[in-house]
């Protein structure tokens, strides 16, 4: 089904799930808003989508961790009235035991 109305936020969507999750909604007519810190994947992922798909993609580089970054991050998003749906992707993951695990370069 295509509804190029609809629009996504996609946290993490400079790699992994995130950019895999950008694909297919952009395959689906969702238009998208991608957010990440690697501003170079997330201009590579707007130009890959762009080639192959007619919808609107608009990247926000944004290290969600900073205040000022998610601030203006929301003041972007604020001015759309648009927005369906969220996926929260953005993150990392440790392999081993959760209260074994070094978080302070997390
Ligand atoms: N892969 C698995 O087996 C697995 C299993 C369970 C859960 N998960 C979870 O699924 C999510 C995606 O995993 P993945 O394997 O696709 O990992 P990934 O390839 O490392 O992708 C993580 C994404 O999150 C973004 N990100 C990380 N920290 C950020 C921050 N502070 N601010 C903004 N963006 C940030 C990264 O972008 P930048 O580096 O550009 O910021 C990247 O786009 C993670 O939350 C992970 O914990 C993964």
């Amino acid at each position: 089904m295509t509804n190029p109305r609809k629009t996504a936020i996609i946290t993490g969507a400079s790699s992994g799930f995130g950019a895999t999750f950008a694909e297919t909604l952009a395959k689906d007519g969702w238009n998208l808003i991608l957010t990440g810190r690697r501003t170079d994947n997330l201009t590579k992922q707007k130009q890959r989508i762009a080639m192959h798909y007619q919808v609107s993609v608009q990247t926000f580089t944004a290290d969600l961790s900073n205040n000022d970054d998610l601030v203006g991050f929301l003041s972007v998003i604020d001015k759309y009235t648009n927005i369906e749906l969220l996926i929260n992707n953005a993150g990392f993951g440790l392999i081993g035991n959760y209260f074994k695990n070094d978080f302070s370069d997390a």
